[in-house]
């Protein structure tokens, strides 16, 4: 799994821990900024400093570690400059925009700040390689913010994908087992995929210890935002990425940075058989439209590493419908596969995985209320805001309207969009 699809007992985390520096000097002018990034921004010296960079070559880039690293650190520097001042930037220089172009090109990954960038290949542990689940030990090599709140918002999405490292093969095994209609290790899988799930929603629930939702909204938040269905935020024509030599670039537009990427959840839909479907066609006249929008999950799948995309896309095709359909099968058909004990244990177990993830999908959804509903109604309510000022007067069906309205960094009506996927996570489990 490790060489051909870089999944790792620490789930989609790299087998070493990432660089913290390039060690070629000759990126030392990169180093240097991201190094004192959030000063930087603090003190609105850093589109300055940026501008004032050479445009480095990607030739002394030689292993993937620092390929890993060199996209790091152009993706916070990326976001730091178009977002980093009073009125974004819709130009990114070639200092950043054509090493970055090159990067991206190499790690078949767009040209912005994704989950990769911030999360998977941000991190450093003062524990032992082999222990990561330990959020206390974990840092973030980069912020925007130099606040440990913005640190520890990324590194419980590292701890995460450590804790869900060993059920991964525990995972394909359910689903190899069922296929060959060995019901009770499937059914010893899924229990296990439960107790994963739960482990994973009480290092959710963390967030709050250390990251402070009005910091989160306020100052962390805006360093991600996106310039794909996210015009709001400043961006309606996306970003300029010049490429020097007399206007040569393109106007690019991207979602911006969201754990929305993240592999390891999508792996628990594909395995136990989640299907999302984009948010328009959830709507009953969706089937007549001729061509049918790709939902969120699918299109940020190219926000992930290749490889983990190919895992994706490996699990997908090798156990199409996942367990759901395995079960479903099996419930279905006067079988002669498995006792009918073994049979209810085992549709139990999908029921209580699949309710699991769901759950976890509603502790998320109430993180997003305290994280960006509530500080956005506050932030609306200080500014007298026509919006906000309207919306508080307003019956109640208009101030639903008014919340729907806000859009998460990944492009999303957020609200909204998170309940179908936590809907979706529940119909699967349901055989009625
Ligand atoms: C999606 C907010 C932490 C997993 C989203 C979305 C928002 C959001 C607004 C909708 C997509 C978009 O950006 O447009 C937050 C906030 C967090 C947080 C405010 C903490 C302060 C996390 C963490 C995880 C996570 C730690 C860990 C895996 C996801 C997933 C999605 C998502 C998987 C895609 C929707 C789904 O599959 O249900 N998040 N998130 N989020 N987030 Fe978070
Ligand atoms: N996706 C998260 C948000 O919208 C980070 O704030």
């Amino acid at each position: 799994l490790s060489d051909e699809f870089g999944v790792t007992s620490n789930a989609f985390l790299p087998e070493q821990q990432p660089l913290s520096r390039l060690p070629n000097p000759y990126y030392a002018p990169w180093e240097t900024i991201v190094c004192a990034l959030s000063s930087h921004i603090q003190q609105h010296t850093l589109r300055q400093e940026v501008d004032r960079l050479p445009v480095l070559s990607t030739h002394h880039l030689t292993t993937e570690p620092e390929w890993r690293r060199a996209y790091v650190v152009l993706g916070f520097l990326t976001h730091a400059y178009v977002w980093g001042g009073d009125v974004a930037s819709e130009v990114l220089p070639p200092s950043i925009a054509v090493p970055l172009l090159s990067i991206s090109n190499q790690l078949s990954l767009p040209p912005v700040a994704t989950y990769a960038a911030v999360n998977l290949w941000n991190f450093s542990s003062s524990s032992p390689a082999s222990d990561l689940t330990d959020l206390d030990s974990l840092t973030a090599l980069h912020t925007f913010t130099g606040t440990q709140d913005e640190s520890w918002f990324y590194m419980v999405s590292v701890a995460m994908e450590a804790q869900g490292g060993p059920i991964i093969p525990v995972m394909l095994s359910a689903l190899s087992a069922l296929q060959h209609h060995d019901l009770p290790t499937a059914t010893e899988a899924l229990n296990e995929t439960t107790s994963c799930i739960h482990k994973l929603g009480i290092l959710l629930d963390r967030m709050d210890e250390k990251c402070d939702p009005e910091v989160f909204y306020h100052q962390i938040r805006p360093f991600l935002a996106g310039s794909k269905n996210m015009a709001g935020a400043g961006l309606p024509n996306g970003v300029f990425y010049d490429e020097g030599q007399g206007g040569k670039g393109e106007w690019r537009q991207y979602r911006g940075g969201s754990n929305g990427q993240s592999s390891l959840i999508q792996l628990f839909d594909l395995v136990l058989g989640v299907e999302h479907v984009a948010q328009g066609n959830a709507s009953p006249d969706s089937c007549s439209r001729e061509k049918k929008m790709e939902s969120f999950h699918r299109e940020v799948r190219g926000y992930m590493p290749e490889p983990h995309r190919r895992f994706l896309e490996f699990v997908e095709g090798r156990y199409p419908g996942g367990l759901r359909k395995g079960v479903e099968d099996l419930l279905a058909t006067s079988t002669t596969k498995g006792n009918d004990g073994e049979r209810r244990e085992l549709r139990e177990a999908f029921t209580t995985a699949t309710k699991s993830l769901a759950e976890f999908r509603n502790k998320h959804l109430q993180i997003v209320t305290r994280y960006i509903v509530i500080p956005s109604r506050k932030e609306n309510k200080a500014k007298g805001n026509n919006l906000a000022t309207a919306s508080s007067r307003l019956p109640g069906d208009d101030k639903k309207t008014f919340i729907s309205e806000l859009t998460g960094t990944g492009g999303t009506a957020l609200l909204p969009f998170l309940k179908q996927s936590r809907d979706e996570t529940f119909r699967a489990g349901d055989f009625s």
